[in-house]
């Protein structure tokens, strides 16, 4: 063979190694808009310092949390794009793309936090993701979870009605405003960083969210009426972007999907074990708690779950598996 031809057989068989993908050594980035001391911002990064040693440092990964690379909508455009490679997500964000996801918010769907980590390990709950790389571009390796949902409100609450008219911060999807609008409240989507802000300020009457934030952000500060409802689940998903997952080669992807999924679903068992302790922390402070069951929402449930198994066709399955 000439000279020639021998370059060209080299350059041929260096680009087939390339398009198999991945062989080479990557520096992953991975977003999230937690601040760094949040469970989820903790599991990212002890992902990514198993993913140095299980890769033998091939790869690595740099976390940026506290939405330094955008917001979620924007982190889930630039994964779409591969300019983002992985993100620790709100399952909320994905559902404003892929509604069959707002199944998880059927409120009440989880009867306590072990029950929702049941739900979110089942089959019904892993059969979901398949649906990701198609409709939103990120492939789905696992669930995790950010606990149970309850309303922090400026105002004392004896019930629903004491809610009615008023505006709640919401994290900014549709299954949760169509929640708080069937209360009769004026649902205000409003995105973490700026809610300690706007409810020290009276922009908002009240917020939805969780125990473990309503502790570390001191949102009690200025709202003295903690309503322990439970209302919904709080679902994050492990992501990887479809264009780079695309690029991997087998190996580095099964290694990579099983170690983001534990780490993930670390989340799960993080908030198992801590709700008790996020609960007695905020009962430290100065609020009122105010415990309430499913009957406080009186009809919205009912009327929730009727327009959304028609939008979620997955929410029947996700009923079986969590009347199992
Ligand atoms: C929220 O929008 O309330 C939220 C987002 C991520 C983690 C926990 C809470």
């Amino acid at each position: 063979m000439d000279t020639f031809k021998k370059l060209m057989v080299a350059g041929v068989a260096a680009a087939m190694t390339l398009s198999a993908g991945a062989a080479f050594a990557k520096e992953f980035k991975i977003g999230l808009i937690t601040p760094p001391k949040h469970t989820w911002s903790k599991a990212a990064s002890a992902f990514a310092e198993e993913l140095k040693e299980k890769s033998g440092g091939k790869h690595s990964a740099s976390v940026f949390p506290s939405r330094q690379l955008g917001n979620e909508a924007q982190m889930l455009q630039q994964m779409q794009t591969g300019a983002l490679d992985m993100a620790f997500m709100t399952v909320a964000e994905v559902s404003n793309r892929v509604p069959n996801m707002g199944a998880f918010y059927a409120p009440y769907l989880a009867k306590d936090i072990a029950h929702a980590a049941k739900i979110l390990r089942s089959d019904a709950a892993k059969e979901m993701l398949k649906d990701l790389p198609r409709k939103a571009g990120v492939v789905g390796v696992g669930y995790g979870s950010a606990g149970l949902r309850q309303i922090v409100s400026r105002d004392p609450v004896e019930n629903a009605a004491s809610l009615q008219g008023k505006k709640i911060r919401i994290t900014p999807f549709e299954p949760i405003k169509d929640f708080y609008n069937l209360l009769s409240t004026a649902p205000t989507p409003m995105p973490l960083p700026a809610v300690y802000d706007a409810l020290a300020n009276g922009q908002v009457d009240a917020i939805d969210m969780d125990l473990e934030l309503i502790w570390k952000l001191k949102y009690t500060e200025h709202a003295k009426t903690v309503v322990l409802s439970n209302h919904m689940m709080f679902p994050m998903v492990g992501l990887v972007s479809a264009k780079v997952w695309k690029d991997l080669d087998k190996a580095d992807r099964k290694m990579i999907g099983e170690l983001m999924a534990k780490h993930v679903d670390s989340t799960i068992d993080s908030y198992v074990a801590g709700e008790a302790k996020f609960l007695a922390e905020v009962k430290k402070t100065d609020a009122k708690i105010v415990m309430v069951t499913p009957d406080f929402f009186g009809t919205t449930t009912d009327k929730w779950n009727s327009i959304w198994s028609k939008r979620a066709p997955s929410l029947a399955k996700l009923r079986a598996e969590a009347a199992k």
